[in-house]
């Protein structure tokens, strides 16, 4: 076997045991500034923990035009996204990182879909969201991108 071949392989085994050690429990919300200028703090945090969520970390906080730039990235290339930073910086927000088992999954059925249109019953965007734009609620798409999520908004020691 070549050296470049050991090097791949070597790669490939880091990679699967990073992916297979990283945390399925633990997933990143932000209940956004609709959610907080229409009083919905405390009713959302219920329903959450209500669930079966147990919050490990939680503040509230406003997003600079930089930070919701940059938390928003992977959309900066769509029609909506100056509206979107808009909207995410206007007031402030509750930041959290959530515990439970299959934390990413369960969350996300819990908020129903993207545009509360089409949110199941008793979901918190069917109860809670205006609009597709302002939905109430952020929940992480992925283990990977709640560990990244929760960095960005708290400090190690912030974590439970
Ligand atoms: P979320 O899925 O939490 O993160 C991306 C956000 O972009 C989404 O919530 C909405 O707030 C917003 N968004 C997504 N699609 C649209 C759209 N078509 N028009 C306006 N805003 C959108």
């Amino acid at each position: 076997m070549g050296l470049h071949l050991i090097f791949v392989n070597l790669n490939t085994t880091f990679a699967a045991k990073l992916t297979s050690t990283m945390r399925t429990d633990r997933t990143f919300t932000m209940l956004k500034p609709d959610s907080v200028e229409k009083g919905y703090i405390g009713a959302i945090l219920e329903k959450i923990t209500g669930a079966g969520f147990k919050i490990v970390a939680m503040k509230l906080t406003q997003m600079t035009q930089s930070d919701a730039e940059t938390f928003y990235a992977v959309h900066n290339e769509r029609p909506f996204f100056g509206e979107l930073v808009e909207y995410m910086t206007r007031g402030p927000i509750v930041a959290a990182v959530l515990e439970k088992e299959n934390a990413v999954q369960d969350f996300r059925t819990l908020i129903g879909a993207t545009n509360p249109a089409d949110a199941a019953e008793g979901t918190i965007r069917k109860m809670y969201a205006a609009s597709m734009g302002e939905n109430a609620v952020h929940g992480s798409d992925s283990d990977e991108n709640a560990e990244i999520e929760s960095q960005f908004h708290f400090a190690g020691r912030e974590i439970f």
